[in-house]
């Protein structure tokens, strides 16, 4: 079990701790009658218009032939409740990264006794790795990959994780942030190559440009910028995702937890409660580094929340900063190509009751023509979704919105309110499929949806795609954008599948049809696809495996077949642990996963410290991975 004695909260954890708990759990009529498991499909119709809320690839996956003829090149496994990570048989795993590994020889390495000094800080494989991107720059193969948050207390032994000095904060900034690293997979498997030229760690205090509608806004200035158009640092980075270019999206979420206020009387300024910035960071910050502390630097927050773009091919290149994809708790980004050229972005922001949006270019990406500006230069959307299975992406403008482009672009959550989106179960990542035009989001909990409003957006009601009240399990809505355009600004919409435990409820808590006690899991998180459109799911959920959470074991990754509905579990990783984060390698017969915050003694065993750590998982006979 997680030792809160030793390891500080997950993200997850301590943004639960900051709202208040439900006082009732109510189920709403309407859902109630609409959804049992058993009349799910003819049950929603009574807020539908007629057509199933599941999509019609799923009705087949019930039939013997979708349960024997799966795509699946792997015999699902059974859970887990150990302290390591499983796979199936015929495949292995391995380390690639830990935490606190040097990128460069001069670093020393984390001492589970003394941490790491902060000399070495900035150069070692940083804490709580997460989303992350393969890239081939020449005949080398490179990762880049985000580094969320830290654990104080084994960061800063000598303190027992208090932070007492600069360079306390200093040592928790350089290990958070985003590392990219050449890899290779020399005899002893895949490793980092140390001291190569690629290697970069990019933390909380790397120059960036800001760029887009928001750069130079009275907002984003600063003592130390005036003109609001440089930055220091991308914090709490989440999710990932990469540019019909080459380049790499990592993703600001929780930015608002690391700012504070020396002054007790300091007046919050318009705009720091809808995205919870409070007066006390949560690692202190305020009180060593005068930038995080917001009586002195009010605008300072304002420059965080966003989509940092970073070229993994040239080490000396400034991270760009783009707002006009707004700011809000960024999970990731799945950029794709719409027919026309232009560039489209989808992404989730992760609290409950907000929003899911898109970003679409307005000028198309042509090879060899314009590539980071497309970024900076288009419209953002909303997704607004009705019960009757279709949907709208509502373009934020200033005539819909009443506040202008920069505003839209700093306050994305204030203009998403204003023309109605739809308020959802916590959008953590998106992905679209790469053989078929459809997008995909995973809703991943909410255990306060119709019971009370959140913080931010009117999160009062069940609606279509989040159609449960005490929200413990999770669901992944998928969209299909009209005329196959992921530019159209319409699309219809099904749940490819709501999470559940059919083995303790009858009702819409036991999920959706390809629920099964074979596959249980809850609070889907990261996602992607592979090449051959098959699309993997991890999990960042209750793993204590009772309850409610009986028989779904440690977190996991699945693996879903799109057309029929099918989930077979692939990875279970160790207690505690939330799997997050996934690329291949070139050749596609190595799948690199990100293993986060682990409560036993992963990956090097007993009476070792737990490391979050990259791995890389191969077939034994060679085969192709996705
Ligand atoms: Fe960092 Fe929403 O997960
Ligand atoms: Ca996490
Ligand atoms: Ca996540
Ligand atoms: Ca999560």
């Amino acid at each position: 079990m997680k030792d809160n004695d030793t390891y500080d909260l997950s993200w997850d954890e301590w943004d639960e701790l900051q709202r208040p708990a439900p006082e009732t759990t109510q189920f709403d009529e309407v859902v109630e009658a609409a959804i049992s498991r058993r009349g799910f499909l003819s049950g929603i119709v009574a807020y539908g218009s007629g057509a199933a809320v599941m999509g019609t690839g799923l009705l087949n996956s019930t039939s013997a032939e979708a349960q024997t003829a799966g795509r699946f090149a792997f015999t699902p496994i059974p859970i887990q409740t150990d302290g390591t990570v499983h796979v199936p048989d015929g495949y292995t795993w391995e380390s690639v990264a830990k935490w606190g590994q040097p990128l460069f020889s001069d670093a020393e390495e984390l001492s589970q006794e003394t941490g790491v000094s902060v000399g070495s800080s900035d150069r070692v494989f940083g804490e709580n790795t997460d989303g992350m991107e393969a890239f081939v720059v020449g005949n080398r193969q490179v990762i880049a990959v985000n580094h969320e948050y830290v654990n104080t207390k084994v960061n800063l032994p000598a303190s027992e994780g208090e932070t007492t000095s600069a360079d306390d904060v200093l040592t928790l900034q350089n290990m958070q942030g985003v590392t990219v690293m050449e890899v290779a997979d020399g005899p002893d498997g895949w490793d980092i190559v140390v001291d190569s030229d690629l290697n970069r760690r990019i933390t909380h205090n790397t120059p960036m440009t800001m760029a887009g509608p928001a750069a130079g806004h009275p907002l984003l200035q600063t003592s130390a910028d005036p003109a609001g158009t440089t930055a220091l640092g991308t914090m709490n980075n989440c999710g990932a995702g990469k540019t019909p270019w080459g380049t790499y999206l990592t993703c600001e979420e929780n930015f608002n937890g690391y700012f504070g206020s020396s002054d007790p009387a300091f007046e919050p300024p318009e705009g720091y409660g809808r995205y919870g910035i409070g007066m006390e960071g949560r690692y202190g910050y305020e009180r060593f580094d005068e930038r995080f502390d917001v009586s002195q630097n009010p605008n300072e927050p304002h420059r965080f929340g966003y989509i940092v773009e970073i070229d993994p091919t040239d080490p000396t290149s400034t991270p760009i900063k783009h707002t006009a994809l707004g700011r809000f708790k960024h999970e990731n980004a799945a950029a794709v190509i719409a027919p026309d050229g232009r560039v489209v972005v989808y992404m989730g922001d992760d609290e409950r009751g907000e929003f899911m949006y898109k970003y679409v270019s307005n000028e198309p990406y042509t090879p060899g023509g314009k590539t980071s500006e497309l970024l900076d230069d288009g419209q953002l959307y909303v997704a607004k979704f009705s019960n009757d299975l279709t949907g709208e992406w509502v373009a934020l403008t200033p005539e819909a919105t009443g506040m202008d482009e920069a505003e839209i672009a700093i306050f994305s959550r204030v203009a998403a309110s204003n023309v109605g989106a739809t308020t959802m179960d916590r959008p953590e990542w998106v992905a679209v499929n790469p053989v078929s035009v459809e997008g995909y989001c995973c809703l991943t909990n909410n255990r306060n949806r119709g019971v009370k409003p959140n913080a931010g957006g009117d999160d009062t009601s069940v609606n279509g795609p989040n159609p449960r009240a005490e929200n413990n399990y999770g669901q992944i809505v998928r969209w299909y954008p009209s005329n196959d355009d992921h530019a159209a600004d319409t699309f219809t919409w099904d749940l490819y599948v709501m999470a559940g435990n059919p083995t303790v409820h009858d009702d819409a808590y036991g999920g959706s049809s390809n629920v099964n006690e074979g596959n249980l899991f809850n609070s889907p998180d990261g996602m992607m696809f592979d090449s051959t459109g098959l699309v993997w799911i991890q999990t960042d959920g209750n793993d204590g495996n009772e309850g409610d959470f009986a028989g779904m074991g440690n977190n996991q990754m699945l693996a879903g077949d799109p057309a029929t509905g099918q989930i077979e579990r692939f990875l279970t990783g160790p207690k505690g642990s939330e799997v997050t984060g996934l690329t291949w390698s070139a050749d596609r017969r190595t799948m690199f996963v990100g293993i986060q915050h682990p409560a036993a003694p992963f990956p090097d065993g007993e009476g070792m410290l737990p490391r979050s750590t990259l791995i890389a998982v191969r077939r034994d006979d060679g085969g192709l991975v996705g």
